[in-house]
């Protein structure tokens, strides 16, 4: 029988792209870019799978030129770049990488909370300038993460509470911090969990020292953050983005990082990746890196080796482990799509 042709949209880790090469007729985008938009409509027509990162928009237009198409496989935890409902409707089973990357993002999110409240950024940079001449009182004075002046427990408020928002307060439980969480579908679970408090956003946004955002990206969380938010966070709080970009109105950041209205920002996503809002890059209250909070050795190969199992099986018709829209194994089109 013939291999299935398949579209690979990255160089992904050996792990799993040697899976897919063995399995399927697949063709592998070489560029460190992803393809262009026309490259990617042009490519997937005739594919039957097609493995994407958080990079490709999939929308209806593309799954438009791919009517043979069995499965989208998603090189990341995130779908928000895949048109999930039109893909149900179309019968196309989307799959992500979940779990594999929870204590890796996890523990960016930390360092990055310690990277601001510590001044690691100007400070190594000071270092490399020559800068250093003595050690000085006042020199890279930063935040307190695990208690403050008064000996009272800082206050960590997490935004999601899913299995990120998770791994990051178990973390917390090593600075002995007073926890705060947000995240109104498991209020019932983080009332539960020992430790924590259920907050609603303004209270949470007004007694946390340190605010670390683990929700998705949907309707209802874009620009969650925003001029107003950041009016509500204490003057001496930071914010932690290793979500994604557009939940915070970047613009509004800015803003508010210049003019004070809070400490500090540390962001692993971006609003419009690879750019940043103006402005950013000049101010030394932020730390910013280039969307790496999966970047580890071994959790970039779990995601390639996920991300072919799920492909491949749906290419041999059986049920994919990590399936985003399992109604669609229930619909007619997608009966249509094997049988075809
Ligand atoms: C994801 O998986 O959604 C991350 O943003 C990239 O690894």
């Amino acid at each position: 029988m013939a291999k299935a042709k398949v579209f690979v949209t990255r160089v992904i880790p050996e792990a799993g792209l040697a899976k897919v090469v063995d399995q399927c007729n697949a063709e592998i985008w070489p560029d460190p870019q992803p393809p262009p938009r026309d490259v990617l409509m042009e490519k997937i027509a005739g594919c039957e799978g097609l493995l994407s990162t958080l990079n490709d928009p999939v929308d209806e237009e593309l799954m438009e030129r791919a009517p043979m198409l069995r499965v989208i496989s998603n090189f990341a935890v995130g779908f928000n770049n895949i048109d999930v409902a039109v893909a149900t409707a179309r019968g196309l089973p989307v799959t992500n990488t979940p779990g594999v990357l929870t204590e890796t993002t996890a523990d960016l999110a930390w360092t990055l909370l310690m990277a601001v409240a510590r001044n690691i950024v100007p400070a190594d940079q000071y270092m490399r300038g020559r800068r250093f001449r003595l050690w000085g009182p006042s020199l890279f004075v930063g935040a307190d993460i695990s208690r403050g002046g008064d000996g009272q427990p800082k206050t960590l408020g997490i935004v999601g509470f899913g299995r990120i928002g998770q791994a990051v307060y178990r973390r917390s439980r090593g600075f002995e911090m007073r926890v705060l969480a947000y995240d109104p579908p498991l209020q019932d679970l983080i009332t539960k969990t020992e430790g924590i408090e259920y907050a609603e956003m303004d209270r949470l946004l007004e007694e946390s020292d340190f605010v670390t955002i683990h929700t998705v990206l949907d309707d209802s969380t874009r620009h969650l953050f925003n001029a107003e938010t950041f009016e509500r966070m204490k003057s001496t709080a930071y914010l932690v983005n290793t979500a994604r970009g557009p939940i915070v109105d970047e613009k509004a950041l800015v803003a508010a990082l210049r003019n004070k209205k809070i400490a500090g920002a540390a962001l692993d996503v971006f609003e419009d990746e690879p750019e940043m809002a103006a402005g950013m890059a000049e101010l030394d209250n932020v730390v910013v890196v280039p969307h790496i909070a999966s970047a580890s050795r071994d959790t970039r190969n779990r995601m390639a080796t996920m991300c072919a199992e799920n492909a491949v099986a749906l290419l041999n018709r059986e049920k994919a482990p990590n399936c985003v829209n399992p109604e669609v194994y229930d619909t007619e089109a997608y009966r249509r799509r094997i049988a075809g």
